[in-house]
């Protein structure tokens, strides 16, 4: 089957992820993959929210994909405030959390072309500082763009990108 997504430069930040023909709505696109590490090795590899850039994925209460090693090219998918992908885990059967994984599905039709993007739903104990947002700035660049990619936490969430913050409060 031909490639449908490709790795290009992205007006949004750095390099992004590009559909090469168009993909439906629904189809799963790609996983999103790395090597398994526990939270506390994210935390102590990584630490918390300094750096503005991030290859994690939490996938469930005991991993976080590394996507800085062993990582695809899904790690290059961009965040935009109103996206045409999602990112969702889907549990495996067994049970067992290694075995999870994170997958990237088209939230509508996506034109050859364009570039794909989930919202990162990166959730963290508030309040969120206004160096910290600048930081984590966003540069999706739609109309109703939330200004951060930093998300003040309202509820026990599963999904979010560094966990290094959020882990102390909960
Ligand atoms: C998984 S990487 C995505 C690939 C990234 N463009 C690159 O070239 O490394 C995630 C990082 O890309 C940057 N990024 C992704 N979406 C962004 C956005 N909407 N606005 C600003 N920076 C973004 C942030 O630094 C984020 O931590
Ligand atoms: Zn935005």
């Amino acid at each position: 089957m031909a490639k449908k997504i490709e790795r290009r430069t992205s007006k949004i930040h750095g390099n992004g992820v590009f559909a090469t023909r168009r993909i439906g709505k629904g189809n799963e696109i790609v996983e999103y993959k790395g090597r398994l590490i526990t939270h506390d090795d994210a935390d102590a590899t990584y630490g918390g929210l300094d750096t503005g850039h991030t290859f994690l994925f939490t996938l469930n209460d005991k991993y976080v994909v590394d996507a800085n090693v062993e990582g695809n090219i899904a790690r290059w998918i961009n965040h935009s405030c109103a996206p045409n992908c999602k990112a969702f885990t889907e549990s495996h059967k067994s049970g067992k959390k290694k075995k999870d994984r994170v997958v990237i599905e088209a939230l509508r039709n996506i034109r050859k072309g364009e570039e794909l993007t989930y919202d990162y739903d990166i959730t963290v104990d508030g309040p969120i500082s206004a160096a910290e947002k600048k930081l984590w700035a966003c540069r999706c660049g739609v109309p109703d763009c939330r200004g951060t990619l930093l998300k003040a936490k309202t509820k026990a969430r599963t999904k979010s990108v560094p966990k290094g913050r959020q882990r102390k409060k909960t």
